[in-house]
């Protein structure tokens, strides 16, 4: 025996499912941007003390004119032999993230082709001074780094050095 159900409701049209379907996706469109637009607005949770230090490594890890990367930190530990700089990543232009190019000995950035020396210097490009340095300390022959101490500058000089 076949079991039959029936309703009040009239079956839906093909234009109220379309009209449906085109407010539902209206109104996601609309919430993505309303939500984007909040998002980026919104204040963001700045880092406790605590967390902008980090330890980049023993005095005798690096070599006299290596550059190390630290990619989450954005920062670069440059030994000269004069001293250490901890460089930040960040391009003084837009803002976007610096390259080290190991064969060229240059920081590139990808954005608008801003080039810089191992020192931070610009060579070329439009960023207005060169690339910033963060606040280094050495303590008991450990380099530390504060992300919190940007410290900007015109050009290089010897003062820049922290002596390891
Ligand atoms: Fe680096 Fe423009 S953001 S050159």
């Amino acid at each position: 025996m076949e079991a039959k159900f029936q309703t009040d409701q009239k079956p839906i049209s093909r234009r109220s499912l379309m009209t449906y379907a085109w407010i539902g996706a209206a109104a996601l469109v609309i919430g993505e941007l309303v939500g984007g637009t909040l998002a980026f607005l919104w204040p963001r949770r700045r880092q406790a003390k605590g967390e902008t230090l980090f330890v980049a490594g023993k005095v005798t890890d690096f070599k006299v004119a290596e550059v190390i990367p630290f990619r989450k930190e954005k920062a670069f530990v440059v030994r000269t032999d004069g001293g250490f700089l901890a460089i930040s990543a960040i391009c003084p232009h837009l803002h976007c993230i610096v390259n080290w190019n190991e064969v060229l000995k240059k920081f590139e950035c990808p954005c608008h082709g801003a080039k810089f020396n191992p020192l931070g210097e610009v060579l070329e490009g439009p960023p207005p001074r060169p690339l910033d340095l963060y606040k280094l300390q050495i303590t008991a022959g450990t380099l530390v780094i504060d992300k919190a101490s940007v410290i900007e500058r015109k050009n290089f000089n010897t003062s820049q050095l922290i002596k390891g």
